[in-house]
């Protein structure tokens, strides 16, 4: 598809890949809405992109509907979802607790899940339209210390395949994305960016790789793709 005016909502825009991804089709043109929690990042990331906002916490249903609402008023209508809100800290089977597994699923996973409903009746209303599933790596392998943040993206990764089979019917396209690691402020607990490390990928890199998927023509999709650093060691 052309990006040029056409219209996406970023969950997690303020930030690291969502940033990387809103900057990105900014600059093809595109029409974008983030969000996010933090109303001063926000507003100032939007101001440097040039791009639409709303403060909504993804994880709640009146976030979910705040913002379809205003991407449906900012942006005129809606060509495309990159649900990239994410959220994670990594702790052992012994220690994780119930709370834990709520924040996350609430967001990598209820949020997303209701998010994308919200947009797909739009999508299959007017037969045409894009979502697009931030899960990562640890989607496609469990690790020590992954229990409740690789868990939530496995079930990320589950409902962008029962989507796909569901709307393709519709000729709406559902790309999955996993991220190896990327220099965020991604678990940082004071969430500051983490320095650029020069063997390591940036927000540009996943921005790119979806940046294209999404250029391709639109009678042909990406189910899946990984993106990883050539040489992290
Ligand atoms: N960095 C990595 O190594 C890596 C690897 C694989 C996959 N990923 C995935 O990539 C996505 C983006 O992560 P990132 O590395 O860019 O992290 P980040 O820099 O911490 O950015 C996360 C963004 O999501 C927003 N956000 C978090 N919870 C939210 C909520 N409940 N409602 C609305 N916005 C919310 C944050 O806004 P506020 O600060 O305002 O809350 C921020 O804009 C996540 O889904 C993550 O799981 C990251």
């Amino acid at each position: 598809m052309d990006l040029n005016n056409k219209t996406f909502i970023v969950t997690g825009g303020s930030s690291g890949i969502g940033k990387a991804i809103a900057q990105k089709l900014v600059g093809k043109g595109a029409s974008v809405l983030i969000t996010g929690r933090d109303d001063e990042k926000l507003k100032s990331v939007a101001d440097e992109l040039n791009c639409e906002w709303v403060l909504a916490d993804i994880g709640t249903p009146e976030g979910v509907e705040l913002t379809i609402n205003a991407a449906l008023i900012k942006l005129g209508g809606l060509n495309g979802l990159i649900n990239n809100a994410g959220h994670g800290w990594m702790n052992k089977m012994h220690e994780y607790s119930w709370r834990d597994f709520e924040e996350t699923y609430r967001v990598n996973v209820f949020g997303a899940a209701m998010l994308g409903q919200a947009a797909a009746k739009i999508f299959m209303e007017q037969k045409s339209g894009n979502i697009v599933n931030i899960a990562s790596t640890a989607a496609t392998k469990g690790f020590a210390g992954g229990s409740v943040y690789s868990s939530s993206k496995f079930a990320l990764r589950g409902l962008t395949q029962c989507w796909q089979a569901e709307l393709r019917p519709y000729n709406v396209r559902v790309f999955g994305v996993n991220p190896s690691e990327v220099t965020t402020a991604f678990a940082q607990s004071n969430r500051v960016e983490r320095d650029d490390v020069e063997n390591k990928l940036r927000g540009e890199e996943i921005a790119h790789a979806i940046v294209s998927a999404l250029e391709m023509d639109d009678r042909g999709y990406i189910p899946e793709l990984s993106v990883h650093a050539t040489n992290p060691f």
